[in-house]
C-alpha cells in the first residue's frame, strides 16, 4: 500500500483556541478517506493546514513522498493536491461551463502564454480542455444546465459545479470539505455516488462530512477527529463500534436517528 498523503504531528492554534492538536493520519494511494467529528472539531482547519491555505505550528505533510509542509495552494494544486470549499466558490455570473473551463487553466500558464501568442499549441490546449470539460459535466450530471449561470443553480447542481471546478484541475488527491452539506439524503447519495466514480478513475480521495451514513457509503477507513485530533482510525464498521467515537460522537446521533 503506497501513501500518498502522511500527516505527522500537525497542529494549528488560533490565538489560545487550539483548533488542530497533533493530527496523524495517512491517506493511501487510491482509496476513499473520510473525516467525521462534531462542529468545531477541526475538520475544515484540517483541510485548510494540508492544501495550503494557512500553515501550520507544528508538523508536518508528505504528498507523494515529499515534504510539503506549508507549501502554497498553487504549487500543491500544480503537484496534484486539489481542495474544494465547505461553502461553493463560483463565479456566480458566469455559465457552467465557462465556470469548469477557467478550471482547467486555473493553474497552468498553458492558457495564458498560448492565447497571448495565439499559437496551435493554444488550440490544442483549448480543445483538450474543452473535452475535458464535456467528459467533467458527463461525470457530474450537470450536461443540462452548461448554458445556465452558476448563480442560477440549485444548490445541490452548485455543489456538483464546485467538484466539477477542483477536477478540472487533475488533481491525483483531492479533498472534499463536506460535499453533502445541506443536501437531502437523496441528493447526498447520489454525490456519493459520483465521488464513488471519480476516485474508480483513479483519483484518490479525502471527504469531510458530519453525517457517518453519508461517509459510511464512500469511504475505505475513517478518521473520527475530536476537539482537533484523531480519536480513533478504522473502517466504517470499526468506527462506529468503537465505545469513544459512539461517546464523543455518534451517541447523540443514534439516539436521534
Ligand atoms: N481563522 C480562524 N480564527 C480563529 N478561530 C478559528 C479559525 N478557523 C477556525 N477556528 C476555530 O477552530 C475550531 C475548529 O474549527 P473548524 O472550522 O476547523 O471546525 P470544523 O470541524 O470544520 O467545524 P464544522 O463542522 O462546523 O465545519 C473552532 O473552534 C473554530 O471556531
Ligand atoms: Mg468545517
Amino acid at each position: 500500500m503506497t501513501a500518498m498523503l502522511e500527516v505527522d504531528g500537525l497542529s494549528k492554534s488560533f490565538q489560545a483556541l487550539r483548533a488542530v492538536t497533533d493530527l496523524r493520519f495517512t491517506v493511501n494511494e487510491g482509496e476513499v478517506l473520510g473525516m467525521i467529528g462534531p462542529n468545531g472539531a477541526g475538520k475544515t482547519t484540517a483541510v485548510n493546514l494540508l492544501s495550503g491555505t494557512i500553515k501550520p505550528d507544528k508538523g508536518s505533510v508528505r504528498f507523494k513522498g515529499r515534504d510539503v509542509t506549508g507549501m502554497p495552494t498553487h504549487r500543491l494544486v500544480a503537484m496534484g493536491l486539489v481542495r474544494t470549499f465547505q461553502s461553493t466558490t463560483i463565479y456566480a455570473e458566469r455559465t457552467v461551463w465557462q465556470n469548469v473551463m477557467r478550471g482547467t487553466f486555473a493553474c497552468s500558464y498553458r492558457g495564458f502564454w498560448s492565447t497571448v501568442l495565439g499559437s496551435s499549441a493554444h488550440k490544442s490546449a483549448w480543445n483538450a480542455s474543452a473535452d475535458r470539460v464535456e467528459h467533467l459535466l458527463t461525470q457530474l450530471n450537470l450536461r443540462d444546465f452548461r448554458d445556465a449561470t452558476a448563480g442560477s443553480l440549485p444548490y445541490g447542481r452548485q455543489k456538483a459545479l464546485g467538484l466539477a471546478i477542483a477536477l478540472a484541475n487533475e488533481p491525483k488527491l483531492v479533498l472534499l470539505d463536506e460535499p453533502a452539506a445541506g443536501l437531502s439524503s437523496e441528493e447526498a447519495d447520489r454525490v456519493a455516488d459520483v465521488v464513488k466514480g471519480i476516485n474508480a478513475s483513479g483519483v484518490t480521495v479525502m471527504v469531510i462530512d458530519h453525517n457517518m451514513r453519508f461517509i459510511a457509503r464512500l469511504c475505505d477507513r475513517v478518521v473520527v477527529l475530536h476537539h482537533g485530533t484523531e480519536l480513533c482510525i478504522g473502517t466504517p464498521a470499526e468506527v462506529t463500534k468503537n465505545p469513544q467515537v459512539i461517546e464523543a460522537y455518534l451517541g447523540s446521533e443514534h439516539e436521534s436517528a
